[in-house]
């Protein structure tokens, strides 16, 4: 068919109008408008989301979209219109009567990310409103909620409790209860199978969907690159960055995004109850450096966006001294207090779950940590227990692994390079080779990777 033909045939399928005068559409005229690299319209992304929501559009038609935008893309227009018709897909939450601009912060996903914990009581102390929903972890990669089980918190809240404690003490976090934006969960899962998940518009989309579903006013990103990361590279993580900064521009959303190294995991602690005495230690200003590092910087812009302070420089002051003055901390335990968790583990961490057995992993070769395959750190701990591969499967809070060594380290070979916290010894000696290879240890002392990149 001619390039001419083709056009015409669009053109009468998409300007269809029926008999009250209403521009019909087909799944079919727009999966070839996409075909044909044609910018969408509104009402054709409209109609395409709600009719696959409510099953009028079945997965056939919607699989060939899909591809068809993996190959053509779309411009910010079109993607921000896709955010839109996901977000009306579900009700929201009506967070209305929290008076003032709610702030959220997102992660892409990284190993040993336990900043949510820390950082939600930072700022809520610097007088940020955090009325956060969070996930559960799923692969590699933990979730908040996973580790707020492990302080014993209940994040099953009614939406007005929720509302109620952040609007008396400035934070409260809830498991998703009802699917964020329910369109981007079934496109999702279709995305899965059908080979189209890695495309950049369809993952800026999906997670600003569920943000702004959320109830974000603005937005704080927090995109990760390197091995353990979902963009394993700097200029994906960019794009990415770029695209959801555009989709905020697009839809009204303030958003910044700040490009962070995943070449390593952050921190030491890989698991849950061993990642919130990370976190609580950080509060109580004994944090790994790059943690705390995080925590300023991703908190310093969030406080600048809720208008608590005109520039980041005076942001981090205030954040720096409700750590030194110990309000973080005491904000950190009145959430869990509020949230009827073991708040009394802020002061001492033996009263988080402890695992049964601690087993040293070794160098067994002399030199400098070079690189950590952070990927393969995430898989060991899951192995311990830590994590799930299906939505179904337990997980022990107690399990996981702590790093003693870390890119730039020198090791000896006799020397822990890990500590293994151990329930089921199963698959200890697998892990424990596992660990070791994703060790690179060579003779020559390399920097550290930087842990902020850049700001999008
Ligand atoms: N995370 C999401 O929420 N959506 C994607 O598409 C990819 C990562």
């Amino acid at each position: 068919m001619s390039q001419k033909l083709i056009q015409t045939e669009i053109q009468s399928t998409t300007t269809n109008s029926n008999r009250n005068g209403f521009i019909v559409f087909t799944a079919e005229s727009i999966i070839r408008n996409k075909r044909d690299g044609h910018e969408l319209s509104k009402e054709e992304i409209d109609f395409l989301i709600s009719g696959y929501s409510q099953g009028n559009i079945p997965d056939y038609q919607m699989s060939a979209w899909l591809m068809a935008v993996y190959y053509k893309g779309m411009n910010p227009r079109e993607t921000a219109h896709l955010t839109m018709a996901m977000v009306r897909s579900g009700e929201q939450l009506d967070l209305s009567s929290i008076p003032g601009i709610k702030v959220d912060k997102h992660s892409t996903g990284g190993v040993g990310d336990k900043i949510t914990l820390a950082l939600a009581a930072l700022v809520a102390a610097a007088g940020v409103k955090v009325a956060k929903m969070s996930g559960r972890g799923l692969g590699h990669t933990g979730g908040t909620i996973d580790k707020l089980d492990a302080l014993g918190l209940s994040t099953d809240l009614s939406p007005e409790r929720f509302i109620e404690l952040v609007n008396r003490t400035g934070i409260a976090v809830m498991g998703q209860t009802a699917d964020l934006a329910p369109a981007d969960k079934k496109l999702y899962a279709l995305r899965d199978v059908t080979g189209t998940v890695e495309s950049i518009p369809l993952i800026a989309s999906s997670i600003m969907s569920k943000k702004i579903f959320a109830g974000a006013d603005k937005i704080v990103l927090d995109v990760k690159t390197g091995s353990g990361a979902f963009m394993k590279t700097e200029k994906d993580a960019v794009e990415l960055a770029e695209a959801m900064v555009a989709i905020g521009k697009e839809v009204g959303r303030e958003v910044v995004a700040i490009i962070t190294s995943m070449e390593q995991p952050l921190g030491y602690a890989v698991g849950n109850a061993n990642e919130v005495m990370e976190a609580i230690e950080t509060l109580r200003k004994n944090g790994p450096a790059d943690l705390t590092e995080l925590c300023l910087t991703l908190g310093s812009h969030m406080v600048v966006l809720a208008g608590k302070a005109n520039t980041e420089a005076e942001a981090r002051a205030i954040l720096e001294r409700c750590i030194e003055d110990g309000s973080a901390l005491g904000k950190l335990k009145e959430f869990i207090t509020n949230q009827h968790g073991i708040s009394d583990a802020i002061l001492d961490l033996t009263l988080l779950p402890q695992a049964a057995q601690v087993v040293p992993v070794f160098a067994g070769k002399s030199g400098y940590v070079q690189a950590i395959d952070a990927e393969a750190v995430g898989h060991c701990a899951m192995l311990l227990g830590a994590g799930r591969e299906t939505k179904e499967d337990e997980i022990d809070h107690a399990v996981g692994i702590t790093l003693t060594k870390k890119i730039g380290d020198q090791v000896a070979a006799d020397a822990p390079i890990a500590t293994l916290y151990v329930n089921n010894t199963e698959k200890v000696e697998d892990v424990k080779r596992m660990l070791t290879d994703a060790y690179t240890i060579g003779e020559e002392r390399i920097a550290p990777p930087e842990l902020i990149r850049r700001v999008v």
